[in-house]
């Protein structure tokens, strides 16, 4: 195949001088994230694929991975460089970008991987780094000490602290050069982590994870879960996280999923000189096939076996554009997926293409147990083998804290159905985040009220709901107030007053799913989280005619609605005023228990800014809009994804329900947040007036944050006096607000005009 000859990139625009090395995030799921670095080679998208350059064989041109492929960076070796004659000359005269013949953004590599190939480098740590400096690379990397899975503790130690010890010399030498800053720790988690929050220190751009290509070779994918999850939340979140040497499209789903924003790939080229096909679901070999595994457009109109009637060098040629073009689309199916929130999902579907890659898919998404399942197998092994017990044991620790680093960075509720998936569904983050969100703010109403002893549990059908049993409701809330509904979904109960909640409320699976009849013990366990564990359960089925006598009835049996006579409970003899003023109530525990959940308030305060107020419902009898006894409007409750949208109204009543002080800097507090209000965000004088016409908050603004923010909360934006200046919507957590210094912060929903 020759070179490519159709139609040129224009050369990248570099960035601006003040903003280089600073990465915002543009868009985010969860972990997952899609960012612009800036470089003085151009704004680097990512999630990226860096392809391996090795500058003594091009087995595709740099230029035509820029001109055709798109590509923004490319990483190439600069000790392989430094070693050769002529290559050093041409670089140290002409600068590596003419060398490779690449306009965007070159990565080099120190020398490290060499050393742990053939044991050992002859370059100094210094010396490398100014090396790549003098070249003109975007971003160097400092001479890492290489940590194997096979070393012990001791050993690995020593690599972490070696590796430690040499990086502010390595800075030193980078000078303005944008540097990575590899973490290393082989299969320790304390060690990964001590290494993320050494370097994490450090003034790096880049934190690439090292020593995993073993791991990976090896298919030990839940040992490389392990490594991100011991390694990604002690990293400063400002800066790109690479995992060296992963460059197999099966792995990029979960990585992105768990924070990976670049990837580098000499595998590309290595398989393809191998004669074998990358695809997301793993490896195949060209001679055993007679279709391709996905039609890439540069094999289109050829068949496999005419690719390998080529002969070698032109079959390596095609393959290594064809594994190339299946990890770029990958890529990009990742991208979309962090788009449209769908990024765990992909990771979760792609994990039934390996075995290792499930096994490391259902030990994290389980992870919160993990730490247990490690200590019993501790148990078991430690009469045998003392020292992998002592390894095990470091190990073990506990993972929750990485699993919940997951599920607090997920947005919730959001649009679009649930698609059912087994046991998996149960496990997803956001889904997780739902249910914990849920159980740790909502509460039963009328504690003292008749019905208080008791819970009614409809089961059986899928949504919407509120049209089968409004009249019902209507009837409850007159005769036994203290009664509290709840709907079983397949992801657990839901409250009635939240009947239009996603994910609850979406659940897109088979209908046997909602026709499943609840187990009363798992019921009971769940009705803990709220404190109604001691209360009676009656459990009504919502399929089939009569649900409103079916349910009257069995709790006459229960003896619920004692003292109401039969006629009362069975006919339609509510008086129109009584009527009324149960479904007013209804819709005002509505809008209230969604301020409760959405806004973090306090119930009772609630409840009183909710008296005597009013609802707009739409024909279908949704509520639209919430109103003040003097009109103000104050919330809207959205049809899409059941949240809430907050007003300028709103924002003052809730600024105002404030009774804790405004937050200084950007501390964690072990202290729980429940009912103290949505989190506020403390932005500079210099901010303040562009918030107040309903700008945007960008980072790099903000003097201090609660604890409690997260993406897709609903935030009070405020000056350093707690004055309120607008709302918005958050895109970060804590430690985002706290570290970035680029990028849209708050989506600003409305200012508060002076
Ligand atoms: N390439 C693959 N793994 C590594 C690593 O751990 N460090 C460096 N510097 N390069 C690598």
């Amino acid at each position: 195949m020759g070179a490519w000859t159709e139609g040129r990139r224009e050369d990248p625009v570099p960035c601006r001088e003040a903003d280089q090395g600073l990465f915002e995030i543009t868009a985010r799921d969860g972990r997952g994230r899609l960012g612009r670095l800036h470089t003085q080679h151009g704004i680097l998208e990512t999630p990226a694929l860096l392809p391996v350059i090795n500058p003594n064989i091009r087995t595709i041109e740099p230029r035509e991975m820029w001109d055709r492929y798109g590509i923004g960076a490319l990483i190439t070796n600069s000790y392989i460089i430094w070693k050769h004659e002529g290559l050093k000359e041409t670089a140290t005269e002409q600068g590596v970008h003419a060398l490779l013949d690449f306009p965007g953004v070159v990565m080099t590599d120190s020398g490290t991987f060499q050393s742990y190939i053939y044991g050992d480098v002859e370059v100094g740590v210094e010396e490398i780094v100014q090396f790549q400096r003098s070249i003109g690379v975007d971003i160097a990397t400092m001479l890492d000490v290489f940590s194997r899975p096979d070393m012990n503790e001791e050993q690995v130690a020593e690599c972490v602290r070696e590796t430690l010890k040499r990086a502010p010399a390595s800075i030193q030498a980078a000078g303005t050069t944008m540097l990575n800053g590899p973490i290393q720790g082989g299969l320790f988690k304390h060690l990964r982590t001590e290494s993320a929050q050494g370097m994490g220190r450090f003034d790096f751009a880049v934190h690439p994870i090292g020593g995993i290509v073993p791991v990976m070779e090896r298919h030990m994918y839940k040992d490389y879960a392990k490594i991100m999850l011991a390694s990604l939340p002690h990293l400063p979140p400002n800066r790109p996280v690479h995992m060296f040497g992963c460059g197999h499209p099966m792995l990029f789903p979960m990585s992105i999923a768990l924070g990976a924003d670049l990837f580098d790939s000499a595998a590309y080229a290595l398989f393809a000189r191998d004669g074998r096909l990358l695809t997301p679901w793993g490896t195949q070999k060209i001679q055993t096939l007679t279709e391709w595994p996905e039609r890439m457009p540069c094999v289109a109109g050829h068949t496999p076996a005419e690719i390998r009637s080529l002969g070698k060098k032109e079959m390596t040629a095609h393959l290594a554009r064809y594994n190339l073009e299946v990890t770029l689309a990958e890529l990009d199916r990742c991208k979309q997926a962090i788009r449209d929130g769908t990024i765990w999902r992909l990771a979760e579907r792609r994990s039934h293409q390996h075995p290792a890659l499930r096994e490391a898919f259902l030990w994290l998404s389980t992870s919160p147990h993990n730490a247990k399942l490690d200590m019993q197998f501790l148990e078991e092994m430690v009469l045998d083998d003392r020292d992998a017990a002592r390894d095990l044991d470091r190990n073990a620790g506990t993972w929750e804290g990485a699993w919940n680093w997951i599920v607090d960075s997920q947005e919730t509720p959001r649009k679009g159905g649930e698609p059912w998936g087994g046991d998996d569904t149960l496990v997803r983050p956001h889904v997780d985040a739902a249910k914990k969100a849920l159980q740790s703010h909502w509460k039963p109403y009328g504690l003292q009220a008749k019905g208080s002893d008791a819970v009614l549990v409809a089961y059986g059908s899928s949504g919407p709901w509120r049209e089968r049993l409004s009249d019902l409701m209507v009837r409850l809330q007159h005769h036994c107030p203290g009664l509290e509904v709840m709907i079983q979904t397949p992801i657990g109960l839901l409250p009635y007053s939240l009947e239009d909640l996603n994910p609850f409320t979406h659940v897109d699976g088979p209908q046997w799913l909602w026709r499943r009849r609840p187990n009363p013990l798992l019921v009971r366990q769940e009705l803990e989280h709220y404190g109604m564990e001691g209360r009676q359960i009656i459990l009504v089925d919502l399929l089939g005619d009569g649900i409103q006598s079916r349910a009257m009835t069995a709790l006459h049996q229960a003896g619920v609605l004692n003292g109401v006579t039969d006629s009362d409970a069975s006919e339609h003899t509510l008086e129109p005023d009584d009527r009324m003023k149960a479904k007013e109530h209804l819709q005002r525990r509505h809008v209230a228990d969604k301020m409760v959940l959405l806004l973090n308030l306090e119930q009772q305060w609630v409840n009183n800014l909710l008296e005597e107020s009013t609802c707009v419902v739409n024909r279908l009898g949704r509520v639209k809009n919430a109103m003040l006894k003097d009109g103000t409007h104050i919330v809207s409750p959205r049809l899409t994804d059941g949240g809430l949208s907050l007003t300028d109204g709103g924002a003052i009543a809730v600024h105002s329900a404030r009774t804790i002080p405004a937050p200084s800097g950007f501390t964690f507090s072990s202290e729980s947040h429940v009912s103290k209000g949505p989190p506020w965000v403390v932005v500079n004088a210099d901010a303040e007036p562009f918030v107040r016409q309903g700008r945007n908050v960008f980072h790099g603004f903000i003097e201090a944050c609660d604890d409690w923010i997260s993406p897709g909360k609903t935030c009070l934006i405020v000056n350093i006096k707690g004055e309120l200046l607008g709302h918005g919507v958050s895109n970060g957590t804590l430690a985002d607000m706290k570290s970035f210094q680029k990028g849209v912060a708050v989506k600003t929903r409305g200012g508060m005009k002076q």
